[in-house]
């Protein structure tokens, strides 16, 4: 048999604080079959963020706010939304009035409303639906055996009789409106720590009272009131309540899972796979204590794994907005899916995987980015945030973003030097550098590097053998001052090796030409070349850089900017 409660014992005062925990039960049921099984489709969803999600507010939302939030939930697909407990307050009454009168409610959504199984309560309940076209009565009461012993002092008996109490007034009153569609919902309140025979008893109980059919089927709802297990034990627990549920096609099992755990949206998903279907939940797990289950976190799961999860949260930015603005919660930076930070990365060789996962993604074949487990676009965020830079970045993390929003496809050689002079700065810093300042960093100490050697003119024209090159430089001997021009002329193989040639004439030496790479840069008005070029001096090497719409003078620049460098040794 089955066992989910646990003896209360002394504990003694010298044990050490984890004594005073114990293990949860674990559930007998050795042939469980919800391990081999996979979710293939969307549940029935019903938003609780109007109650369960309010009730945990320290301002709770005004009427106003609440009805911006129900208009975003129908928006985004929910077909069931609990909006309170109508007979707990006066501002529960009206809102539920002002749903009903205004209109407000599309065909297709039901409202659910909650009440504890009391006469007064449930006929205010009622008073408040009237002329709801369809509507979700939720009742409930507290199962457990610590409550039934410490709150209300009562045995199982008087526990199910309030159930039932609650039930056949339900009944009564809803078939004395048969204008409304009505569907009615119970909750062991604290299911997962009541013995599972006993939520059983109770749960049939009231079934045997509403008498559901096929066609209008009771929901019973089976709270992790308290997350107090580890995911499989609940999976267990609904699969054993799947199991022996009598007329189990006349009910629709529901999962209301809290997260005192941290673990709120595994325990839903695998309850999923015991057999529940119908889950309740508030977006980004608003709610008591830690929450309530998050379903846009389990929504966008089975949605990054193929299946269509009937809501749509392709711009989850905005319903994030509404959502903090209606209730004063944050979204933290590293929530799935809706985070500032969720498709962000600092690390370089994550940056590098990132941008070489976009480049090899086709339109028609899977998802295969790494480091995204679903394409940011897909709820509406940008790849622009993706990748940000601090000192963790690494030497990849700067050339990357050199090249993705700069166009400049820095040599390999080169990227570990200018990554240094990155990380340098970023240590210096002790903060996340913005984009533009890596791209002022790179210009200020590749592209400007102009002093001494200053390119003021230049010509390069074939010979018979080689190029003959006429240049003009500016030498700037001491700072601050404005320098004096050098004519240049010289003969080699190529510009380049002509215009090294001319340098030496004028004394300027000292160095080795060891490599070279250039690239047209795509953006910015106009086409421009980027020249990279790397020199040796004193056995140390350096490279530098020049943009210019002639690729020769872009060498020519990247060949000065190499020597400045070497002779500022920066
Ligand atoms: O968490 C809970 O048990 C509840 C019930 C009232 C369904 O919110
Ligand atoms: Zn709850």
């Amino acid at each position: 048999m089955t066992n989910t409660t646990q003896d209360n014992q002394k504990v003694g005062a010298q044990l050490p604080p984890a004594a005073k925990y114990r293990p949860f039960p674990t559930i007998s049921l050795k042939d469980r079959t919800w391990p081999d099984n996979q979710i293939t489709q969307a549940p029935i969803w019903c938003s609780v963020d109007l109650r369960d999600g309010n009730q945990a507010l320290a301002i709770p939302m005004s009427v106003t706010e609440k009805l911006e939030m129900f208009a975003l939930l129908c928006e985004i697909g929910f077909k069931q939304i609990e909006i309170g407990f109508p007979s707990a307050s006066q501002i529960e009454f009206d809102f539920c009035r002002r749903l009903i009168e205004e209109n407000r409610i599309p065909d297709d959504v039901s409202v659910q409303v909650l009440v504890q199984c009391r006469e007064e309560l449930i006929r205010r309940t009622f008073e408040a639906l009237d002329g709801a076209k369809q509507a979700i009565v939720h009742i409930y009461n507290s199962t457990n055996p610590a409550q039934r012993r410490i709150v209300f002092g009562m045995s199982r008996e008087q526990i199910k009789g309030i159930a039932e109490n609650g039930a056949r007034l339900v009944r009564e009153l809803a078939d004395a409106h048969p204008e409304t569609r009505w569907t009615m919902e119970y909750s062991p309140e604290s299911f997962v720590l009541t013995e599972l025979d006993f939520s059983l008893e109770v749960c049939e109980a009231v079934a045997a009272i509403w008498k559901p059919t096929p066609d209008n089927k009771i929901i019973l709802n089976l709270p992790t009131t308290v997350e107090s297990s580890t995911p499989n034990i609940h999976a267990d627990q609904i699969e054993w309540f799947c199991r022996n549920l009598t007329n189990r096609e006349n009910a629709i099992i529901s999962l209301h899972t809290h997260n005192d755990r941290g673990t709120g949206v595994a325990t839903t998903e695998l309850a999923l796979l015991a057999g529940a279907e119908r889950v309740e939940g508030t977006l980004f797990g608003n709610g008591e204590r830690t929450g309530n289950l998050d379903i846009v976190t389990v929504a966008l799961n089975m949605f990054s794994q193929g299946i269509d999860s009937e809501l749509d949260f392709s711009d989850l930015p905005r319903v994030r907005e509404i959502y903090e603005r209606t209730t004063r919660m944050d979204v933290h930076s590293r929530h799935p899916y809706a985070g500032d930070l969720t498709f962000t990365a600092f690390s370089g060789s994550h940056q590098d995987a990132i941008n070489k996962g976009f480049a090899a993604q086709k339109e028609d074949t899977f998802w295969e980015v790494p480091y995204l487990p679903i394409d940011p676009k897909d709820v509406g965020r940008d790849y622009e945030k993706i990748v940000r830079y601090n000192s963790q970045s690494g030497k990849g993390g700067a050339a990357f973003i050199l090249e993705q929003f700069y166009g400049f496809d820095l040599p390999k050689a080169m990227r570990i030097e200018f990554g240094k002079i990155m990380n340098t700065f970023a240590d210096s810093e002790g903060r996340e550098i913005a984009f533009q300042e890596i791209y002022d960093l790179f210009e200020n100490k590749y592209l400007n590097s102009t002093s001494p050697f200053a390119l003021e003119s230049f010509r390069a024209s074939e010979r018979e053998q080689g190029v003959k090159i006429a240049a003009r430089i500016r030498k700037i001997a001491a700072e601050h001052s404005e320098g004096e021009g050098v004519d240049l002329v010289g003969n080699g193989n190529g510009p380049i090796d002509a215009f090294v040639a001319a340098l030496r004439t004028a004394g300027i030496n000292g160095f080795t030409f060891k490599s070279y790479k250039e690239h047209s840069l795509e953006s910015g008005a106009g086409a421009q070349a980027a020249s990279y070029i790397e020199i040796e001096r004193d056995g140390n090497t350096f490279w530098g850089a020049g943009v210019d719409a002639s690729i020769e003078r872009a060498s020519i620049k990247a060949l000065l900017s190499a020597i400045n460098r070497s002779v500022a040794k920066n």
